[in-house]
């Protein structure tokens, strides 16, 4: 039988080219928009891929996605949505630090009734800490939220049997790494699958880079 993933916030960017990799590869994959109707080139993707509506701001969104899910096992999880600038400090907070905690705790049956049990919530290395002295603006601030919600929720998420981590994706060439960033989304993607892909228990509870190197927080 054929791994399951859930790729949130996959319209574009790097979760349109997780989706893109992971169904290339044979994987089911369930994918989240927040335009369901007119999905673009999320819609075109080759594969079993089932869409789902989803602003990761909604309730009522993620309450549908856990209906249409029912008990699936979902064997990867991977919140890939994300806000950094020109955007109103509560929705970049809403969107970063809260949605993938929310989203990750609303599905752990789903990862847990499965065999790989797997999540990866996207970071950046904007959100680490070690060092800093200066702000990092509303984008810093909710990605060191995020990884200090996930750090605190690690230890009860592995008595489920789950393995997690949160991934810097490097600085990559999408809508919002722009077109100077140095790193392909195919290869941020392929990176983030075999970080995934080669996940052990160690490793459960880390901030890891795309390209498999631990990051301080
Ligand atoms: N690109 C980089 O250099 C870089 C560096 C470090 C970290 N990251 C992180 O990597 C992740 C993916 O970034 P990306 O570069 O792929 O960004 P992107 O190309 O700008 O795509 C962002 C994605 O997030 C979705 N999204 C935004 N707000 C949402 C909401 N309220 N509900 C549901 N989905 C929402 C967007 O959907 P719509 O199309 O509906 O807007 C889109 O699919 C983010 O968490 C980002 O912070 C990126």
């Amino acid at each position: 039988m054929s791994s399951t993933c859930l790729i949130i916030g996959a319209s574009r960017g790097i979760g349109l080219e997780l989706v893109t990799q992971y169904a290339a590869d044979g994987w089911a994959v369930h994918a989240t928009t927040r335009s369901v109707h007119q999905p673009g080139p999320l819609g075109e993707v080759a594969g079993a891929v089932t869409l789902h509506q989803m602003d990761v701001r909604s309730d009522a969104d993620l309450a549908a996605l856990q209906l249409a899910l029912d008990r699936t096992p979902v064997d990867l999880l991977i919140h890939s949505a994300g806000v950094y600038r020109n955007t109103p400090r509560e929705v970049i907070m809403a969107v970063n630090a809260e949605a993938p905690i929310r989203v990750a705790e609303a599905l752990l049956d789903n990862v847990a009734a499965s065999s790989q049990r797997k999540i990866a919530l996207i970071t950046s290395q904007l959100g680490a800490r070690r060092g800093r002295t200066g702000s990092l603006g509303d984008y810093g601030d909710s990605k060191a939220a995020l990884n200090d919600a996930f750090r605190l929720r690690a230890p009860g998420w592995a008595k489920r049997g789950i393995r997690a981590i949160v991934i810097h994706p490097g600085w990559v060439s999408t809508d919002m790494g722009g077109s100077s960033a140095p790193v392909s989304v195919s290869e941020s993607a392929a990176g983030i699958r075999r970080l995934m892909g080669g996940l052990t228990t160690r490793m459960h509870g880390g901030f890891w880079t795309w390209d498999g190197r631990e990051h301080e927080w």
